[in-house]
């Protein structure tokens, strides 16, 4: 078990920025499985390094909290497992922290293997104990690495000791046909417009809302009237937190599992904003079907399957 904070493993990742991970993801993204290449896209866009990094370096957490206006649960070392629960690799989640944590006692000096060998070669172990194919792993297995960059190795293994869950039982071929998003949708028996589904998540029957043909993920959402802000406290109306529906406050970024083409295009208002958030890097193009959108801005025209991310915040405030 490693006992102290340092490790070699630990140390080679701290020097990897955000730059060199987005080049690293780029190469692996055709090597994952197809159901989990956008839920690798959504969950690096959920926890991205600057936010680690502010919270590291911070010797003020209130204030620098309040700086980067962070609201809802933004510590990631408090759910490390919850983070992958949309992730088909989540089955494997206990073996790939396992052979994480295996992977970083057994470094004893700086590796010759690059960021990305060392990740496929991770992943190639985790599929050979579990019998799969490596494409099932390596998603999960990059995001693990990344988790151990991010948080303390304590913190890690003492996730890696800890049972998980797994949420989702569907096959991989059941979950792609179901985010594929088909349109059309039904007619309400009265007043004749269109309903979709909004599926937010797929391990529970009842994890949807529904919202009518046009109207915005946001103001669908809080005609949903079940009980969600014992859960979080940002949601005040319906799963999908939002405070101003206008684009101006960043509460309501959702990522896009499946159904982009069903939603209405991003225009340039909402491309800046999530700029302006620091949601999407200053430097990266966001498509008009991006998989991270702002809830309050994107209209519904067919199914769509989304995760909302437990916190908010303006980490680039237009730097
Ligand atoms: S609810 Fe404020 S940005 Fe969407």
């Amino acid at each position: 078990m490693i006992a102290v904070e340092q490790n070699v493993f630990h140390s080679f990742l701290t020097k990897h920025d955000e730059k060199q991970w987005a080049e690293v993801l780029g190469r692996l993204l055709s090597s994952i499985h197809p159901v989990d290449q956008i839920a690798t896209k959504i969950w690096f866009s959920f926890w991205p390094l600057k936010l680690a990094r502010e919270l590291q370096e911070s010797t003020d957490a209130v204030q620098t909290a309040k700086r980067l206006q962070l609201d809802g649960n933004y510590r990631l070392d408090e759910q490390v497992d919850s983070s992958v629960d949309y992730f088909l690799g989540s089955r494997f989640w206990g073996g790939v922290k396992k052979a994480i944590l295996e992977h970083a006692e057994s470094m004893t000096r700086a590796a010759s293997a690059g960021l990305e060998e060392q990740i496929r070669g991770i992943a190639a172990k985790v599929a050979r104990d579990k019998s799969v194919e490596d494409r099932f792993v390596l998603g999960i297995t990059a995001v693990g690495v990344m988790i151990f960059q991010q948080v303390r190795i304590a913190a890690f293994a003492a996730a890696a000791q800890g049972s998980y869950q797994i949420k989702n039982h569907q096959s991989p071929e059941q979950l792609l046909k179901s985010r594929l998003g088909k349109e059309g949708g039904w007619r309400a028996m009265f007043g004749g417009k269109k309903k979709h589904r909004v599926t937010f998540d797929e391990s529970r029957q009842e994890g949807s809302f529904q919202a009518l043909e046009g109207q915005d993920l946001s103001m669908a959402s809080s005609c949903d009237k079940r009980d969600f802000q014992s859960q979080d406290r940002r949601r005040i109306a319906g799963p999908v937190p939002a405070e101003c529906r206008s684009g101006a406050c960043g509460y309501c970024w959702i990522g896009v599992l499946g159904g982009h083409e069903n939603l209405s295009d991003a225009a340039d208002f909402e491309k800046k904003r999530l700029h302006y958030f620091g949601y999407v890097p200053r430097d990266v193009a966001v498509g008009k079907h991006s998989h991270i959108r702002l809830a309050c801005q994107s209209k519904c025209y067919g199914d769509v399957t989304i995760v909302i991310p437990p916190w908010n915040g303006v980490l680039d405030g237009g730097k």
